[in-house]
């Protein structure tokens, strides 16, 4: 894909509280306020890791964040897995590269961290995305029935279901630690 030229003027970034609020959008996502600051108190403590695309002069474009795996899956003997999830690119900015550039940076600083393995989930009923992750390397490995709930920021229980496809994708290393 060819990346529009203004991409490389966007900055991606670790978020920082202040920008916890530029997530909601125009209230669009509202509803994520307390999961929001949940990924961000799992960032402080080191077990996830939020970007976001900060275009200058007009803000906060893009998001995506990774869960790391807990110490726990490693003293059991399992490989390092990252997860992405919440990856979206305010609608005026999408299709010109940006979340291919935030995904790639988002596997290089997982493959910096010794991960050897990055997953996510697709709804079944979003073939775009999933077209960009088959186009990243990823593959499907299983069906997941995608059900969730959370507390939105009214403080009422939200249930979720939508079923996804899981996929993942092997991170190679080379020697210096850096991705090829
Ligand atoms: C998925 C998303 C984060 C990718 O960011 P992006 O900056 O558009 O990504 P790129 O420009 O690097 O790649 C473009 C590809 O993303 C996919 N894409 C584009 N628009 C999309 C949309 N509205 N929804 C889902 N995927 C989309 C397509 O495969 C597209 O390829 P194409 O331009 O050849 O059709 C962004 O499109 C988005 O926010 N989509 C809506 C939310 C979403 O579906 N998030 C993923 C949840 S798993």
């Amino acid at each position: 894909m060819e990346v529009a030229t203004w991409v490389y003027a966007v900055k991606i970034r670790l978020l920082v509280k202040a920008d916890l609020p530029a997530l909601e959008w125009e209230g669009e996502y509202t509803h994520f306020r307390r999961l929001y600051a949940d990924a961000y108190e799992r960032a402080q403590g080191g077990r996830s890791v939020l970007w976001v695309a900060e275009y200058p002069e007009v803000g906060i474009i893009g998001q995506l964040f990774v869960q790391l795996n807990t110490e726990w899956t490693e003293m059991m003997g399992g490989e390092k897995r990252g997860y992405i999830y919440a990856f979206r690119v305010r609608p005026p900015y999408r299709s010109s590269g940006l979340g291919t550039r935030m995904m790639d940076i988002a596997e290089a600083d997982l493959i910096r961290r010794g991960y050897d393995v990055v997953t996510l989930n697709v709804a079944k009923n979003n073939p775009k995305a999933q077209q960009l992750y088959e186009r990243q390397g990823y593959t499907v490995v299983s069906s997941e029935p995608g059900r969730w709930s959370y507390i939105d920021d009214k403080g009422m229980w939200q249930s979720v279901e939508e079923p996804a496809w899981h996929m993942e994708k092997r991170l190679y290393k080379t020697l210096n630690g850096q991705g090829d």
